[in-house]
This record gives C-alpha cells, structure tokens and sequence, in this order.
C-alpha cells in the first residue's frame, strides 16, 4: 500500500484554529468511513509563532512545510501584532511559504451558492449561478519587487519604494494555467492589467497575447485595463471565466469577487507550484479567502466552510481524490440548503448554529450521502 499522504496544518491566529478543527473531523470521518488516511503534523504560524519564539514562522516548521505533500493554513494576523516589526509580522510568515514554495499560481474560486444568494449585497439576478474563477500570480509583482524599502530622508521625512517587477517567464507560467484551468470550464479568460500606465502591464499584455495566439489559439481571450475589470465584476460578472492578473490585482480584484458572492466565509483557495520534472511533486498550499476575524475569534461563530471547502481542493488539485472533494462539497451545499448558517451568512428565517454545530452537521451530510 502506498504511504500515507503527509499534511502540514498551519492553524495560524484568530479564528484560524477553531475552522481548522473542523477539517480534523472531516479527516476522522474519512478515515472512519472511506479508510482514507493522512499522516497529519502542525506548527505554529503568524502571530502565535510571534508569541511563542519571536518571529513568525521557525525554520523547522518552514522545513517541515515544505516536505510536506500539501499545507492547510487558517489565518495569520491580527490587531495585536501590527507594531511587531516588519519582517516579523504574522504576514511575512505566509509571504515566506509562497516564495520558498515557489507558490506562483493562486486559484481563488468565486461561487455563488444557490442557498446564499440572499446574502450578496448584489441583485440576485446579477449573481446567482455565478461561478469565476480568479488566477492571481503569487510570487513576483510588487509584493516581492527590489528595492523595496522605507527611508529616512535629511529633512526629517520620509521616502517608500515599492518595486513592480514581471519576466516574460513569471506572465508565461501563470497565463498557461489560465489557458488550462479554462478549456475545463467555459473556456474564457480575461487578462486584467494596466498596459495604459504600467510597462509590467504592456508585458502582461503582450505576452499573454502571444502565448494564447502560440499554445492555446482555442481559447476566447480578452485584454482588459484591471479597474475596468473591478468596475465589471460589479456590473456584469457573469461576463467573466477566468481572470488572471498580477499580484497585486489579483489580490483587490480577489476579495471584491469574493465579497460578491456574500460569503467570503464560503471561499477557499489553493497556491500552487510547478509540477517538479523528476519527481512529479508539486508544492501546495490551501487556505481560506477570509481573515482571522479578530472580533469573534474563540467564540465558536466562525464558519468552517472555507477552510473544508480547501481541504477539498487539497484532495482535488494534490491527490487527485475528485470523488472525496466532491462529497465535501455536496455536503456543504446540502447543509446551506437545509437552512443552517453560521453569523456571516446568516439571513432572516435562517437558522444561527456554531462553528461546531456546521461541522457536525457537515459529517451527518457526508454520512447521510454515502450510506
Ligand atoms: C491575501 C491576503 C495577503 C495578501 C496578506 C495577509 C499578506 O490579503 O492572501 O489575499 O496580501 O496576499
Ligand atoms: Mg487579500
């Protein structure tokens, strides 16, 4: 028989712990029910890496991470730590996984459920049915862009540079994946820059428009200026496929699509790396969309949907165990459907349960669906 699947769970702050309890009864449940296994280890990460030893990831929980098969993370940061110093902050902590995992591809699904589309703040007509695919490259732009720093000028103020920095190679890998990710589904995608003030989004353009004509001519790809694409998403979103951008787009143009959808505490996401040539592992970490939301955290209100919804993509994207994730997710629409919510979802003639409450309402669904 083949080893178990090794998993790093990195609960992280805030509500990040309580979420990622949930995803433990789901990994009880699969291994009660579908004698499916995981050899399962934790570190601490963000602030509560911060508390414990002063930064905010160690280099054994970075190492172990990386030897890991797949990582679940929760959440990292919080109000409690914004006067740490910059390279400490809980934030770094996630900055390092991406870039020592060469996490270059983020795939943030935008989907609305049926059972939650009274909880957009958009008109039902706009949203429902809607399911957008957002491709944000997670390794280069300005995030990581040199020099990068704050400085003290002679006259007592100050000067901030932050570096937007592409290479034919960081659009190239990232718009494949694009192209990829939509021939399986309605085979559109939408490049969101800013070829009209950027020379990184001439480049964005320019290359992603020649790797479409090159590999993927198939394709239906369409070039729009990134604040267009914001203002868009808001109109007409179900005009869009796959948008793939740049660091720092994907991440605004992210949370708006996902806020569409009413329940950022629905979304889960994965970061992926290349596929190694010799031994075909790919590093991968999944996460929740949503913070640490501070102001409930340990009240066992949160909603657990997100980070088991990425424990689904986890069995999908990196063991290729479509039939389990499936069963996690039809659970999860059937729970919704079934009237339960946690607070952040929660609508008038709805019924109010727990973090726990969810969870254990999950595995009766994932139960009642098997048996
Ligand atoms: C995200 C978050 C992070 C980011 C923060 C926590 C560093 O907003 O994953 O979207 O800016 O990438
Ligand atoms: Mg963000």
């Amino acid at each position: 028989m083949a080893a178990n699947k090794k998993l790093m769970f990195l609960p992280g702050d805030g509500i990040g712990p309580e979420v990622m309890g949930q995803v433990r009864k789901v990994i009880d449940w699969l291994g009660d029910n579908r004698a499916l296994t995981f050899d399962l280890d934790e570190g601490l990460v963000g602030g509560a890496a911060y508390d414990a030893h002063g930064d905010s990831i160690s280099d054994e929980t970075m190492a172990d991470s990386m030897a890991a098969d797949a990582v679940l993370l929760g959440a990292v940061g919080g109000p409690k730590w914004d006067h740490v110093a910059y390279e400490k902050r809980p934030e770094a902590a996630l900055l390092g996984l991406r870039k020592n995992m060469d996490l270059f591809a983020n795939l943030r699904p935008a989907v609305v459920f049926d059972a939650l589309i009274e909880a957009s703040t958009l008109k039902p007509e706009i949203v429902n049915g809607l399911d957008i695919l957002i491709l944000r490259e997670l390794t280069g732009g300005v995030y990581f862009g040199e020099p990068k720093e704050l400085v003290d000028l002679p006259d007592g103020s100050q000067r901030a540079v932050d570096t937007q920095v592409y290479t034919t190679g960081e659009i190239e890998r990232i718009v494949r994946v694009a192209c990829e990710m939509a021939k399986k589904r309605s085979n559109k995608v939408t490049v969101a820059q800013k070829a009209n003030v950027m020379q990184t989004g001439v480049l964005w353009r320019d290359v992603s428009q020649a790797l479409h004509d090159r590999e993927f001519p198939e394709v239906e790809m369409s070039q729009m200026y990134a604040d267009n694409a914001a203002m868009q998403l808001i109109r007409e979103p179900k005009q869009f496929d796959v948008i793939v951008t740049d660091n720092l787009f994907g991440d605004v143009l992210s949370d708006e699509a996902a806020m569409m959808t009413g329940s950022l505490g629905m979304l889960p996401s994965a970061s992926l790396g290349a596929a190694d040539p010799v031994t075909g592992k790919r590093y991968a970490l999944y996460e929740p969309v949503h913070g640490t939301a501070p102001d409930i955290a340990g009240q066992d209100k949160a909603n657990p949907m997100a980070t088991v919804l990425s424990f689904a993509m986890m069995l999908r994207y990196s063991f290729d165990m479509a039939d389990d994730a499936e069963l996690i997710e039809q659970s999860a629409k059937n729970v919704l459907a079934s009237g339960m919510r946690t607070g952040d979802i929660m609508t008038p003639g709805s019924q109010l349960v727990s973090t726990t409450q969810m969870g254990e309402a999950l595995l009766a669904e994932m139960t009642k669906l098997t048996s």
